[in-house]
């Protein structure tokens, strides 16, 4: 296997860190390597905010629902979709934005997720350890605030990036047959699949845990959708200038 391939295939979230600081000229090279990934039509939409503050590090923590990592790693970055500047640069042309429209979120946040996850890659072919922070959607309007976001930027998610002080076991994905078609939709076989899958992952779940989580995948993932996602997120958006046509 390629190096590249290995590092790829041997991810998994880190949740506890090491003391040892992340040197910031290595961080600035992981980002750069973010802004080189592709970008929906050269649009460019990312902004990253590093965030230092032990005080703000804390609040983001407890807004997430108490992840304790966002405050131990050595480094916390915010990832924004960011539509403010092309109204800018609009501007230094006399052209009137036309924002809000549904495609522009889409490529926006998709930008983002392309950026961050070419920075993941890069940090973790450096044998640093990263987790994604989604819980800062839980509450998208105080993060905001507190980090000055202005109409048309969102924070789409955080990251958390250091030494890794823990080993966790790789995840174990879905069969290849059930993300990999050929041709056509053709999903006749994906539920007996599903169910061998479902046997590794409360393998791995008992391993990992000590026998403290004993659940499958599609137990998982149905005990979440069959809950509200985040009702807040549609108003929130719009609200910043995003989804309104
Ligand atoms: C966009 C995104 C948001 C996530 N948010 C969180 C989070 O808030 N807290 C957390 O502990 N893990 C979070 N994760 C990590 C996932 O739980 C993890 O990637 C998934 O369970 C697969 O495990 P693995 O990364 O170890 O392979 C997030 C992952 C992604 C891609």
């Amino acid at each position: 296997m390629t190096d590249t391939l290995s590092t790829l295939q041997n991810h998994r979230s880190i949740r506890k860190f090491t003391d040892e600081p992340v040197p910031q000229e290595h961080l600035e090279a992981y980002i750069r390597a973010g802004q080189a990934a592709a970008t929906s039509s050269f649009i460019q939409a990312t902004t990253v905010i590093q965030v230092n503050a032990q005080d703000q590090r804390e609040q983001m923590a407890e807004w997430a629902g108490n992840q304790a990592y966002i405050v131990s790693a050595p480094v916390f970055l915010v990832f924004c979709a960011d539509m403010r500047r092309h109204e800018l640069v609009c501007d230094m042309h006399q052209a009137e934005m036309l924002s809000g429209f549904t495609e522009q979120f889409m490529t926006a946040t998709i930008d983002v997720a392309l950026f961050a996850q070419n920075v993941v890659v890069a940090a973790e072919a450096d044998g640093l350890g990263i987790c994604y922070i989604g819980g800062l959607r839980n509450n998208p309007d105080k993060v905001s605030t507190a980090l000055e976001l202005p109409e048309l930027v969102y924070p789409v998610f955080g990251l958390c990036i250091g030494h890794p002080d823990q080993n966790p076991e790789v995840k174990p994905r879905l069969p290849l047959s059930v993300v990999l078609k050929q041709d056509r939709y053709e999903d006749g076989a994906d539920a007996d699949t599903i169910r061998d899958y479902d046997a590794a992952v409360w393998h791995y779940y008992e391993t990992r845990t000590g026998g403290n989580k004993s659940m499958t995948w599609s137990e998982q993932i149905s005990g979440m959708l069959k809950k509200e996602a985040r009702p807040h997120m549609l108003p929130f958006l719009q609200q910043r200038g995003f989804l309104r046509r």
